[in-house]
């Protein structure tokens, strides 16, 4: 398995937001390195239910922000959050109900989710983010 690491790529521009992308990418790497075969034990599951925690407080965020700045995308984008979300829970709820599951195969899941959700979808806020700053911008530099 090929860690996750952080690429320029993922950057939207929006501060708060990148960073939070970086701890989700630090997570997973976490992840990857505690275990790459085998099926998913305690320590794993208590990463991944820590995880979990942490992409739901930073889709909040997200939407914050995206609600803000009147982003055209917004009710796509939260289904995108909630089918994603929704999928996390039913694999803490498996993992609850003793079922085995391949670490490899969910790390693999949730990295290349997240890094294309992060690329193609989050982009999206970040450039409707700076349009909206320069749009601000140039109407108070206007005498
Ligand atoms: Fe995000
Ligand atoms: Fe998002």
């Amino acid at each position: 398995m090929r860690y996750l690491t952080w690429d320029n790529a993922f950057s939207t521009g929006i501060r708060a937001i990148d960073d939070e992308h970086r701890l989700l990418v630090q997570m997973i790497t976490q992840l990857q390195r505690a275990q790459v075969t085998g099926t998913i034990d305690a320590e794993i599951a208590r990463v991944l239910r820590a995880l979990v925690d942490y992409v739901g407080q930073h889709f909040g965020h997200e939407e914050a922000i995206m609600a803000q700045i009147d982003f055209a995308e917004i009710e796509s984008h939260k289904v995108l959050h909630q089918e994603f979300a929704q999928k996390l829970v039913a694999i803490l709820t498996n993992l609850r109900e003793g079922k085995t599951l391949k670490a490899s195969e969910l790390l693999d899941f949730l990295a290349h989710w997240l890094t294309g959700h992060i690329i193609r979808e989050d982009g999206k806020i970040g450039r409707a983010f700076r349009e909206r700053q320069s749009k601000l911008s140039s109407v108070a530099e206007r005498p």
